[in-house]
């Protein structure tokens, strides 16, 4: 690199800005290369800091002219931003910048995407808008003016005033800059309106381009179930006149908060039947729900500093994921919310990237938007929920939004009203936020006269920059069943704070089978030996819906572990399991299905290393592949049953109970081809009436063979759709078999409508080749080099995705000598290139550190 290494940024240097912001006014004139901006902001010593040097953010920016209380400046700038000499008493700065929005690839700031201006601030994004204290604390009422001759002109807060050609909005709530935005388009809006439960009317809008007309329905519904849950649940009413949602094709990430103004990465806003699956319904309707409640927890309440992200995120996920549960089955969604859990956070704390949930530095806070901060900050909070209990929880959150409106807070903050309301001491249960690391529980145990006694052990590994590790607080739920299948004890927490604790049970009259970690009661790893049989019993018995799936998930691994180490045969046992869940008509198909799916190549491959076995990809998918078939012949007698029986007559709704039935049906299509060939999905994929169905054919077919046919008429029908294709893109680069992957993916690349500076078709083609576990990591090391070749090339232009893409390489310091030696030619050939982003430098820097750690 030519310029001087990026210095870190740590968590004990924290100091307040020298000043308070009492208004910012904003002017922008939009032109594709030369939009100037200019601001008034008005500032005054801040009595609580020491420091007062005047430092504004600004990168990228031409100034034009600058000002102190009307007279003009001349600052010093740097490529961090400028600084000048200000009154010690109130002034008012005013400056004009310009920059260049249509050039602007990096989406981040100002950019446009398809003729559309969109903003995209969060993290450190307004500095390239103009020069500003950009840092969460810094919290201010912005009052915007937009010039431009575009139709629809959009920003925070309500509407002012407007005429053709432009558009003035206030936004009354003091907020960070990260909360800005502005968009500007050709856009119809779907609305309605919402009364609050104070009385409020709101004008709710959601805004796509004239072409996605007609697909903001749900969206829109979605938001309205989200208002209305979090005054029911949280007593959270919202807090302006409008209520905005845009939808935008380039976009780097899922959504964006906004006050007032939430921008959306399109795929989580449209939704036809045609044209978007269940799976698409359910995150659409999760992530407008995740969004509309940061209204409350990161826009009312937001971060002191970025250090304190999960502190919004965690909480906001969370509540999301209370908010899901609600809408459709809790257990499913518990069971999917652990699934993605074990596959992205527990991968991340196992690894070179492994942080504590509030890292301690960072280089580039935008690498550290991670399934740490966001998925377990969220399991911390539900272990708080279950420490104190509901009523506790809702006295702690009814303290913390009293208590904090309008701050920027910490985790002390947010621990301390837990503290008051519940009085409990959280001094220990704290390292869940300062330790990274997955705990490992070990469960051993005796029974004598009637006693059974669990000896429990926790010990977290060491991860980088983090040796030794204190017991942390566990709340370890659990139940014991009879051995002829009663509860005997129902559902208890236990709270686990030692390194080593027992914990007793009396007066039984047998042996009881022990159901531990219910629910998922803490993001732990479980380790105790036990009989296959004796999972197989709480599949069948177990109450508790997530260790009932659980039983069987963790019995498919251990049979498919020593399918791949001893070549074994797959278990009868878990195969006469299995058939008893799929045939037991009182369970819900969406858990039937879950049940029949496997763990997969990533998730074993993991569980090897731990048991300190070096994983072989294609040992794994070869291994996978036959324990599919073994389950289509064993069960052979129950698919066309179960394919007749979970159809979905009448008009497709995309509720949880429809499906699940689709889910299961699909389920049995994928093991139903392994036996005919695929002449059923071939059926399936013609007859198909919703994208569910259609894409869900197609996957099998690419899975079992014959799919050439049907990916044609696929593209010659999808080809106009965006959101389509990227599905049609990413299943034949998750799914190509082991030695065709790295060929079909890169014809997938060198396809016209490979438009890889759009993040999502970038994400389905390049992320879904990396989720192809066996294709990626090809033992000729072809994968990891198409994989380098496409980072270096995005990093130019999108830092911020290439960067997070870059985490397919997460994992290569489990594998062989040979894998390990070409995985890491091709971090080292990243991390030499010239003109390497601070975004991926840093994430290069660290992943390679793995080899360190491995050796
Ligand atoms: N704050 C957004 C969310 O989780 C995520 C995001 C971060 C979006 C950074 C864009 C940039 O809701
Ligand atoms: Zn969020």
């Amino acid at each position: 690199m030519t310029d001087a290494a990026p210095q870190p940024v740590f968590l004990k240097d924290y100091t307040p800005f020298g000043f308070l912001v009492d208004q910012v006014e904003l002017n922008f004139h939009l032109q594709p290369t030369a939009t100037r901006v200019r601001a008034k902001i008005a500032f005054r010593p801040n009595p609580a800091a020491r420091d007062r040097r005047f430092f504004l953010h600004g990168e990228d920016l031409t100034l034009i002219s600058a000002a102190i209380d009307g007279s003009p400046v001349t600052p010093e700038i740097t490529p961090e931003g400028l600084s000048c000499p200000v009154p010690e008493a109130p002034f008012v700065w005013e400056a004009e910048v310009e920059i260049a929005p249509a050039e602007n690839t990096a989406l981040e700031g100002l950019y446009m995407s398809n003729g559309m201006y969109c903003t995209q601030c969060e993290a450190e994004g307004f500095r390239k808008i103009t020069f500003y204290p950009d840092r969460p604390d810094v919290m201010a009422p912005f009052r915007v003016r937009v010039d431009c001759d575009l139709p629809v002109l959009l920003s925070n807060g309500n509407p002012v005033a407007q005429g053709a050609g432009w558009a003035e909005w206030n936004d009354p709530w003091p907020k960070p800059s990260y909360l800005f935005a502005l968009v500007a388009g050709e856009l119809v809006a779907t609305s309605d309106r919402f009364t609050t439960s104070e009385g409020r009317e709101v004008a709710l809008n959601v805004w796509v381009r004239p072409a996605d007309q007609g697909k903001a329905d749900y969206a829109l519904d979605s938001l309205i179930r989200s208002m209305k849950w979090d005054e029911e649940v949280y007593g959270r009413a919202y807090d302006l006149d409008v209520f905005n949602i845009v939808a935008v094709d380039d976009f780097n990430m899922g959504a964006m908060e906004n006050k007032g103004l939430n921008v959306f990465n399109s795929r989580y806003v449209l939704a036809s039947p045609e044209t978007a699956t269940d799976r698409d319904y359910e995150n659409i309707e999760r992530i407008i729900a995740h969004e509309y409640f940061h209204n409350w927890t990161g826009d009312r309440i937001t971060c002191r500093d970025w250090f304190q992200l999960s502190l919004k995120e965690g909480l906001t996920v969370f509540r999301d994921s209370q908010f899901s549960a609600d809408m459709r089955s809790a257990a499913v969604k518990r069971i999917e919310d652990v699934m993605t859990l074990r596959a992205r956070q527990f991968r991340e704390d196992n690894g070179p990237l492994a942080h504590p949930v509030r890292p301690e530095s960072y280089t580039e806070i935008n690498n550290f938007y991670t399934a740490t901060v966001y998925e377990k900050g969220a399991e911390v909070i539900g272990m708080l929920r279950r420490l104190v209990g509901p009523e506790g929880y809702a006295r702690a959150l009814d303290l913390y939004f009293a208590r904090h409106d309008g701050q920027a807070c910490t985790i002390e903050d947010w621990l301390q009203v837990f503290e008051e309301a519940t009085g409990r001491d959280l001094t220990q249960f704290k390292r869940w936020y300062s330790q990274a690391g997955t705990p490992r529980v070990k469960v051993t145990e005796d029974f004598k006269d009637g006693t059974y006694t669990l000896h429990l052990e926790q010990k977290t590994p060491p991860t980088p920059g983090q040796g030794e590790k204190q017991p942390q607080v566990i709340p370890l739920a659990l139940g014991l069943l009879s051995p002829n299948g009663d509860e005997v004890l129902p559902t208890t927490v236990i709270e686990l704070t030692e390194a080593r604790q027992d914990a007793v049970f009396e007066g039984l009259g047998a042996k009881p089978v022990p159901s531990l970690l219910r629910g998922f009661s803490a993001p732990v790893i479980l380790e105790r030996d036990s009989a296959p049989e004796e999972r197989a019993f709480l599949l069948a018995h177990d109450t508790d819906p997530f260790n009932k799936w659980e039983a069987g998930r963790s019995l498919a691994r251990e049979v498919l572990i020593a399918m791949v180490t001893e070549d074994a045969a797959p278990a009868p046992a878990w195969l006469d399991a299995l058939a008893a869940v799929v045939r037991h008509e009182a369970l819900d198909p969406a858990f039937r299905a879950l049940a029949l799916r496997l763990p997969g190549e990533d998730e074993l491959a993991e569980a090897l290393a731990e048991r300190g076995t070096v994983p072989d990809p294609l040992a794994i998918h070869a291994a996978r592949e036959r324990a599919k078939t073994a389950v289509a012949r064993h069960l052979d007698p129950l698919w066309p049953g179960l394919y007749a029986q979970m159809d979905c007559p009448g008009p497709y709704s995309p509720g949880a109970a429809d499906a699940g039935r689709r889910a299961l049906r699909l389920a049995a299509l994928g093991y139903m081809a392994r036996l005919d060939g695929g002449a059923r999905a071939q059926a399936h994929f013609a007859a198909a009436d919703n994208m569910t169905d259609e894409i869900g054919a197609l996957s099998v077919l690419l899975e079992t063979g014959g799919a050439d046919e049907a990916l044609d008429r696929f593209a010659r029908r999808w080809g106009h759709d965006r959101l389509v294709m990227d599905k049609w893109f990413g299943l034949q680069a998750t799914l190509a078999a082991p030695e065709r992957a790295v060929a079909v993916t890169r014809a997938l690349t060198e396809h016209p409508q490979f438009t890889w500076k759009n993040p999502n078709r970038f994400r389905a083609v390049i992320g879904g080749f990396s989720a192809n576990a066996a294709g990626f990591h090809d033992a000729s090391g072809a994968g990891y080099d198409l994989v380098a070749d496409w980072l270096i090339r995005l990093d130019a232009v999108n830092p911020q995705t290439a960067a997070r893409m870059s985490t397919a390489f997460e994992t290569w310091a489990r594998y062989d000598a040979g894998r390990r030696e070409k995985a890491q030619a091709a971090l080292e050939r990243i991390a030499a290139r010239e003109g390497l982003s601070r975004d991926m430098g840093e994430m290069v820097d660290r992943l390679l550190a793995a080899g360190r750690i491995a050796a």
